[in-house]
């Protein structure tokens, strides 16, 4: 979900509206306002797009006021109705709140309220809240105290937001877990649950630490702890304007993301390999003897980053040659793993918010692992509480569905596992060299990619009435496969599936009939060859199974040419690499075949870009 909070001397409600706008990659299932206005709360909410929302706004404007709230939702509790759209007032109609996260004593709470006789209208965890922090204010008189007090009853995952109508010009957060960024204006304070929202007004931020309890005025911020007492928070300037969350000429945030990528590449490498070709990871602050000390790593992701994850265990230990694993996030506490001292883990996460991930490291921390945290996104919860950072510079990336996240990720981990293999001593001087000129050739390669996509856009229009579409893969180009099926239920909300090459004749195989789209990566022909050998027999009998099969070879690449009904053509890479170019045409497929389907891309349904609950 995200959040927002103002007070100051501009309209409260379309300063919150517009922060609003920004953070709608966070959930747009339903969302709402409240302002403090003439000694009262005035609000609005509706389900759906915020859209909605701002259409009821027109209609029936709020009155005039300069404290104010919001919020737009990815439900969790309850359906995304208008009742259960934030803010959530107390019986009063005094207080209003606004929550991100999970209360998972919520129904103990409700209970112990409706004995005291309250009326909890919706069916969210959230207003519990609202009721709780009416009656700690009757007591306390004072905003923060009150959120302190109930913030000590809590438990779960919740970042709140609240203003209440007795205590004017103020502004109160609270955060455990899911991120909350102040905003520093001049004579107006923002909250927000990123910096995007803000971006406009200013691009002075001070992060909040965990547990920790925040009161704006108009002039100021005051933080405290859980406890009352004062907090340490880290003030930061953000290092992009608002140009860079803006679509900039593009019909979606994808396509212009998509187009971003030989920057988000070029940036991610830049300033991290001297002209001798040796890699300066100074930022990663985990000691070479320690590092020469690892004995295993382990990679943990959701989603897209899980795909960069799989990748990096192929680079880590090619390079390395120590054991890698790659687990979900989602699984990889719950199966007690073996986990000591001498274990590397690698958490990779765009928002370094996902709450899968945000656990699994703090349970790798807890066993004595090191975290590395591959992140993009600047003072988040998973680089803060993980041993060290390596941040990928893609800039913010706004559509739900990941790309040029994915590659600068990509990116960072063949840094990383150059950097192990240069401490460890398993690659020198001129195989690090090689690779490494071979990556600063990408981002000219995505470029050309980019440049010839119009096939790609072609043929992605002609399957827009299919079903299925698989994808197939072997070695690196397994997970490519992956990515792109992960793509296609993302945006196109098609069954897509993408299998490693070799297993299709264990079982997928039987899913093929006649016309069936196929698209097959194809590994380089030069170096290994044998994979690519195999590859050529697999399409093949996919094709002998009446499968249209759409290839994607590199240039050159002649053996494939006879069994390629569609041939999509990438610059020759080494294999290990090859992910970096060959992802670029099915992130284009599937943009091109989901708005081929009249589906937006930016954000598509059921989805939320910052998945804050476990
Ligand atoms: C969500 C998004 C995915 C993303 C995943 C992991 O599910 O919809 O696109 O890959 O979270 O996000 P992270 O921010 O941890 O990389």
């Amino acid at each position: 979900c995200g959040i927002v909070g103002y007070v100051g001397g501009q309209s409260a409600q379309d300063v919150v509206v517009a922060g609003l706008k920004r953070l709608e990659y966070r959930g747009y299932d339903s969302a709402g306002v409240a302002v403090l206005a003439d000694g009262g709360l005035a609000g609005a909410k509706k389900a759906g797009k915020l859209l909605n929302l701002e259409k009821e706004l027109k209609d029936r404007p709020l009155p005039a006021g300069n404290t104010g709230v919001g919020h737009t939702r990815w439900a969790t509790h309850g359906g995304p109705t208008d009742v259960n759209a934030h803010p959530h007032l107390d019986n009063a109609g005094r207080v209003a709140v606004v929550h991100n996260g999970i209360i998972e004593n919520f129904a103990a709470l409700r209970e112990e309220l409706a004995g005291r006789g309250h009326e909890l209208a919706s069916e969210t965890d959230t207003e519990v809240v609202a009721h709780l922090l009416a009656e700690a204010y009757s007591s306390a008189g004072d905003l923060a105290e009150a959120m302190r007090q109930v913030c000590r009853r809590l438990h779960g995952a919740f970042t709140l937001v609240a203003v209440h109508a007795d205590a004017p010009d103020t502004v109160v957060g609270a955060r455990r877990n899911s991120p909350l960024v102040v905003g520093v204006g001049d004579g107006e304070m923002f909250l927000a649950s990123d910096v995007a929202a803000f971006i406009a007004h200013t691009r002075d931020a001070i992060e909040l630490g965990q547990d920790q309890v925040v009161e704006l005025s108009r002039d100021g911020a005051t933080v405290t702890g859980f406890d009352g007492l004062p907090a340490d928070v880290h003030a930061y300037h953000v290092d992009w304007d608002a140009s860079a969350a803006e679509k900039g000429g593009y019909a979606s945030f994808m396509l212009k993301e998509i187009a971003d990528q030989p920057k988000a590449v070029a940036d991610t490498l830049l300033g991290r390999i001297d002209a001798s070709g040796t890699l300066h990871l100074d930022e990663v602050r985990i000691p070479p003897s320690e590092l020469r000390e690892v004995d295993k790593v382990v990679i943990i992701a959701c989603g897209t980053a899980f795909h960069a994850g799989m990748i990096a265990k192929y680079a880590i230990e090619h390079v390395t040659r120590l054991p890698c694993e790659t687990e979900l996030a989602s699984e990889f506490r719950y199966r007690d793993p073996i986990l000591d001292r001498h274990t590397l883990v690698v958490a990779i996460s765009q928002s370094g918010e996902t709450m899968d991930t945000l656990m699994a490291v703090r349970h790798a921390r807890e066993q004595g692992a090191k975290v590395l945290a591959i992140c993009n996104t600047n003072g988040s919860t998973i680089p803060r509480e993980s041993d060290a950072v390596l941040y990928t510079h893609a800039g913010p990336e706004v559509a739900v569905a990941s790309t040029k996240a994915f590659l600068t990720q990509l990116v960072a981990c063949y840094l990383v596992a150059l950097y192990l293999g240069q401490i460890r001593g398993t690659k020198w001087g001129d195989e690090i060299r090689t690779v490494v000129r071979q990556l600063s050739e990408v981002p000219r390669q995505v470029e050309q990619v980019l440049g010839t996509m119009e096939p790609v856009r072609a043929l992605a229009r002609s399957l827009a009435d299919r079903d299925t579409v698989l994808f197939v893969g072997r070695h690196v180009g397994y997970p490519v496969a992956l990515e792109g099926a992960l793509k296609l239920k993302e945006l196109a909300y098609m069954h897509a599936e993408g299998f490693a090459a070799g297993e299709l004749k264990h079982g997928p195989i039987a899913l093929i009939d006649e016309g069936l789209p196929v698209v097959v990566i194809v590994p380089s022909p030069r170096g290994r060859s044998v994979l690519h050998d195999k590859i050529v027999s697999n399409i093949q009998e996919i094709r002998a199974r009446g499968a249209r099969t759409v290839v994607i070879a590199e240039e050159g690449d002649e053996a494939v040419v006879p069994y390629a009904d569609h041939l999509i053509r990438i610059p020759a890479t080494p294999t290990l690499l090859q992910p970096l170019v060959a992802t670029v045409p099915l992130q284009v497929f599937a943009c091109e075949l989901a708005t081929a389907r009249g589906n937006e891309v930016d954000q598509p349904r059921n989805l939320a870009k910052s998945v804050t609950v476990e």
